[in-house]
């Protein structure tokens, strides 16, 4: 037997199906994406259905959050086989609604955080954490879901969702997943298949780089003195520029104040037109 997933493109008909779930006192689980699916995101499907009996994967490429100069128009899109790996994984729902249905004509509000989008990538992508405000609290007022998964992949981001739910009093929780890696190091993204294959080779030196620093920082050194030696790291494999190379606290992303609080090392660096982040615990 083949299973199927269903696809949904009209709000009406989803809140539908999530109204029938929710009557029937079923928990509802939701993990957005942008598509293009490898196993990283999978992984947030199979933690978001070990609590709920029911889970929507929405797969929206959200315009807002990519700047003119960025990937937008050739980021990775490919819904028949995102939907052959959903089948596998129990997904009960695919959430793809139309740039037209998620933003009509005259629509005019942004949700603006700042706080732990400040900095990092808030200082190299200005528009980007208000995009992803502003359209991941439209997919928890569409879906209403009481749990939404995010991967630690994107660790600012799942700091900044978790601070909007929190600040906005959202009704949901959120929960981050660890980071899904290939065997070499290099975190799973979609943005990979950009890489060429020499740039493939070099790309896990940025993880590589990354467990140097939590390993230097756990053993007593300066986090900014450990940060700067590996910057040079990434230069030599291949890495350039080097956007940020941070320890930083790992709930409040705020500089190191105080090392024994928990931290986190973050990095985001260019192969060729290609920009790789990364993170690691310290
Ligand atoms: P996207 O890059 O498609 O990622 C969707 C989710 O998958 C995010 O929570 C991300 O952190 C997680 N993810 C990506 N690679 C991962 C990996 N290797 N291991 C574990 N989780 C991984 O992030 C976005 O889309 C968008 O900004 C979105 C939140 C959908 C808003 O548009």
């Amino acid at each position: 037997m083949t299973a199927t997933v269903s696809v949904i493109r009209r709000l009406a008909e989803l809140r539908a199906q999530t109204a029938a779930w929710r009557a029937a006192g079923e928990r509802l689980g939701l993990v957005p994406t942008m598509g293009a699916l490898h196993e990283g995101h999978l992984s947030l499907v199979r933690l978001a259905r070990r609590t709920c009996r029911r889970v929507v994967v929405s797969i929206f490429v959200n315009p807002t959050q990519f700047a003119p100069n960025e990937d937008f128009a050739r980021y990775p899109r490919d819904e028949a086989g995102d939907l052959a790996k959903l089948a596998g994984v129990a997904c009960d729902l695919v959430w793809a609604p139309e740039v037209a249905q998620m933003y009509p004509d005259g629509f005019a509000t942004r949700i603006v955080p700042a706080g732990a989008a400040e900095g990092l990538e808030g200082d190299f992508r200005p528009h980007f954490f208000a995009g992803v405000a502003t359209v991941c609290c439209k997919l928890f007022n569409q879906v209403e879901p009481d749990v939404a998964v995010f991967g630690e992949k994107d660790y600012q981001q799942l700091c900044v969702v978790r601070q909007m739910v929190r600040d906005l009093d959202l009704p949901l929780a959120i929960v981050g997943a660890p980071t899904v890696r290939e065997a070499d190091g290099l975190a799973m993204s979609s943005r990979n298949a950009y890489l060429t294959p020499e740039q493939r080779r070099a790309a896990p030196a940025m993880h590589r780089a990354l467990a140097s620093v939590a390993a230097r920082v756990a053993a007593g050194e300066a986090p900014a003195h450990a940060a700067r030696d590996v910057r040079a790291e990434l230069v030599r494999a291949g890495f350039d520029p080097i956007d940020y190379v941070e320890v930083r606290d790992a709930e409040t992303l705020r500089p190191v104040s105080d090392a024994s609080r928990p931290l986190r090392v973050l990095a985001a660096a260019w192969l060729g037109k290609t920009r790789l982040i990364d993170n690691v615990a310290v």
